[in-house]
């Protein structure tokens, strides 16, 4: 397991081209099965969960190659309908395959992914729609840990969602796209990776309408064809590298964010006192002075406030002049990096039944050997550590590396004081 050394109180100045979205490139990637042919990703990042995504199309019979930042899928050949346990514990996304592989084959065996360091996470939503469009579900094995989903034509159907799941609404739309008939999704979620998904079926010759709004509708098609597609960049990279200038102070310009994504991100940041600047193709951030509270920032649903960006910005409010209030309305374990900030000195209370938190802010943080408990949560430490004064060390980082390329690499050409560092030299 590695760990990153940060030697914070630095300025940080420069540029920044984000990564591809990996949010937007889990979906598809698991949606290139529903296609007997050849998909090409580009702006794909080399991270650790796409990798994993990757290693999972490998188990099923698939061929995948990188060019650069380019990602061939071969998807001619699948001969397995059984995604492994190991696939499923070590990443729930995989959980992704269940639609994808039901609207190839028409039956899937998988694993219940189980509770995460964020919160429980069921997966009853993508059960309970799937089922509604005529497939049959069993639960296999000593704990009825195994979904094995099965049937001889899917039947495109109206589903209602309690509650816009992203990760149930991207389920239903892949068992959707080569159904018979129509499924119209009620209370879909909104999110651009949603979006993304449906830009990119559509492309291989889906019928989709109602992308990025509560309602689609999905006509299914008998097939799909080949395409090459590129994927926008990560919204959540771009908001994390945001929060370390808002924490440092810097003058930093990020190249090719998704800027129509991040709009309730760079609200909160404009609020608290960062400058910020927008252009076609780039974002201007300043930061100079101590940042002002923010008094009540609560997660919503996009285009709400994104709750992978919750811990950044306790980060950043961590230092800043007064009482802010974080309320996370997502998941319901996201303040774990609380006790770790505690160890920098920060000071905030947590409220875990109105899981709500409050931040009396500092005028420094200390350095301190932190752990990373999961991969937003790590990204925060990251930026509280160049927020602080001396040395910190974040050990697990390999949390850091599902989602982010190389944060080390696109700190340090701002100027950052940071590297990776292996675990027994500490
Ligand atoms: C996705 C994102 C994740 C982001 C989250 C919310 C990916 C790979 N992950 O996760 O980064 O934080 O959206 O924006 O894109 N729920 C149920 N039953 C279900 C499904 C969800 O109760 O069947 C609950 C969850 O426990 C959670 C809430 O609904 O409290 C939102 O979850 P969901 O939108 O499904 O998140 P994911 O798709 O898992």
């Amino acid at each position: 397991m590695s760990s990153i050394k940060v030697i914070g109180g630095g300025e940080l100045k420069g540029e920044i081209k984000i990564q591809g979205s990996k949010n937007a490139a889990l979906p598809i990637i698991a949606a290139t099965v529903l296609n007997q042919g050849v998909t090409i990703l580009k702006n794909c990042p080399r991270i650790l969960d796409v990798f994993h995504m990757i290693s999972v199309l490998e188990e099923l019979g698939s061929v995948a190659k990188w060019e650069g930042n380019t990602l061939i899928i071969d998807t001619t050949e699948i001969s397995s309908t059984k995604v492994s346990e190991g696939s499923v514990q070590k990443m729930r996304s995989s959980i992704l395959f269940l639609g994808a592989l039901l609207g190839r084959n028409h039956e899937v065996s998988i694993a219940y992914p189980g509770g995460c360091s964020i919160g429980k996470r069921p997966i009853d939503y993508h059960l309970d729609s799937i089922k509604r469009m005529n497939v049959n579900q069993e639960f296999l094995g000593e704990d009825k840990e195994i979904i094995h989903c099965y049937t001889d034509k899917i039947i495109g159907s109206d589903i209602f969602l309690k509650f816009p799941s992203v990760g149930a609404t991207q389920n239903v739309i892949l068992t959707a796209v080569l159904a018979e008939g129509i499924t119209r999704i009620y209370n879909a979620a909104r999110e651009p990776e949603v979006v993304e998904l449906c830009n990119f079926l559509v492309e291989a010759g889906a019928r989709i309408c109602g992308r990025g709004t509560a309602f689609i509708e999905i006509e299914g098609v008998k097939k799909l064809n080949d395409v090459e597609y590129s994927l926008s960049s990560d919204r959540i990279v771009a908001g994390t590298y945001m929060a370390a200038v808002a924490s440092t102070k810097g003058d930093v310009v990020l190249k090719d964010p998704p800027l129509h994504q991040i709009d309730s991100i760079i609200r909160v940041l404009d609020k608290i006192g960062c400058k910020i600047k927008t252009g076609n193709d780039y974002l201007r951030i300043r930061c100079d002075k101590r940042l002002l509270p923010y008094k009540n920032l609560k997660t919503q649903p996009y285009p709400g406030f994104p709750t992978d960006m919750q811990s950044q910005l306790m980060t950043v409010l961590s230092l800043s002049d007064g009482k802010s209030i974080i309320v996370e309305e997502i998941f319901e374990s996201r303040f774990q990096n609380v006790k770790e900030l505690r160890k920098m000195g920060a000071k905030i209370t947590v409220d875990e039944s109105e899981r709500k938190a409050v931040i009396l802010g500092v005028k420094n943080l200390e350095g301190a050997v932190v752990k990373a408990h999961d991969l937003r949560a790590g990204a925060a430490l990251v930026i509280a550590g160049l927020g602080a004064l001396g040395t910190t060390i974040i050990k697990d980082t390999t949390s850091i590396e599902r989602g982010y390329e190389d944060i080390c690499r696109d700190l340090s050409n701002i100027g950052a004081n940071i590297r990776y560092c292996s675990e027994n030299i500490l």
